[in-house]
């Protein structure tokens, strides 16, 4: 397993001669095998970070440092990411999209075993032969997902996987992603806009208001969450109230 800390990061981005601070002064630590939500309004710097961690982005100075019990592999490289909208290839189909990434490193037999696991795991088996455009956006997602997955990453980051799907689809989702962290033994960070999504989801939220960390909230709740639960309204109201200050 694998965790991350993340030390005096940060990112300024120039438009126009302007220079954004983006990211100013970020500093966690992510612990092995954790779900951790961070949840801020548009603009504060989510997706930055995510994409500075995952090394799409190189940060203006600071440092990401990855903590695993093993010495000998190269964390930085086990870093997978679900963006907000799946980003399929329209020419391939389901299965093929998630074969497609692990056919440079792994034989036909090899990948094709690993790409099933993680379609039935989602309950994608009877839709591996449709292209994108004849799936809901909610199968979408999870295909996008199980192509994160197949590559077995340590640390999955999350973009707002959720943000254009409907509540029920994103109820059951919610939930099939807190199996995976179960199951697999993952190490989470989840971006959201939704409070309730963070409570629901984080073992630990992380509040960020424009480039900087305000609060890290622990929830000590049992999955799966009771939403009406008083403790889980609690928490609801105390971060809301964060934004209002
Ligand atoms: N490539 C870029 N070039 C210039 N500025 C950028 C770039 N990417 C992000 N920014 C700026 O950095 C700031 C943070 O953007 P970021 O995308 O990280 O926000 P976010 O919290 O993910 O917002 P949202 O919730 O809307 O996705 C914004 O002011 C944005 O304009
Ligand atoms: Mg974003």
């Amino acid at each position: 397993m694998a965790g991350l800390i993340v030390k005096n990061l940060y990112k300024n981005f120039n438009i126009n001669n302007k220079e954004i601070l983006a990211l100013n002064n970020i500093n966690l630590y992510i612990e092995d095998g954790s779900f951790v939500t961070i949840v801020g309004k548009s603009g504060c710097g989510k997706t930055t970070l995510l994409r500075i961690i995952c090394s799409l982005e190189k940060q203006t100075c600071g440092e990401i440092e990855f903590t695993s019990d093993n010495k000998e592999e190269d964390i930085s490289r086990r870093v997978g990411i679900v963006f907000q909208e799946p980003r399929l290839m329209p020419w391939l189909t389901v299965e093929q999209n998630m074969a497609f990434p692990l056919l440079k490193n792994k034989n036909k037999e090899e990948t094709y075993y690993i790409v099933h696991k993680y379609l039935e795991m989602l309950g994608l088996e009877s839709f591996k032969d449709a292209y994108p455009s004849q799936i809901s956006g909610g199968m979408a997602q999870r295909v996008s997902l199980g192509r994160t997955l197949c590559y077995d990453p340590e640390i999955i980051l999350m973009d707002e996987p959720l943000g254009a799907l409907d509540a029920f689809n994103r109820r059951k989702l919610q939930n099939e992603f807190i199996n995976i962290f179960i199951e697999n033994k993952k190490t989470v960070i989840f971006v959201t806009h939704d409070v309730e999504e963070a409570i629901y989801l984080g073992q630990k939220v992380v509040v960020m208001d424009d480039g900087k960390v305000s609060s890290e909230i622990s929830v000590p709740l049992e999955y799966y969450r009771d939403t009406t639960d008083l403790r889980f309204l609690k928490l609801r109201e105390d971060i809301l109230h964060l934004f209002l200050k």
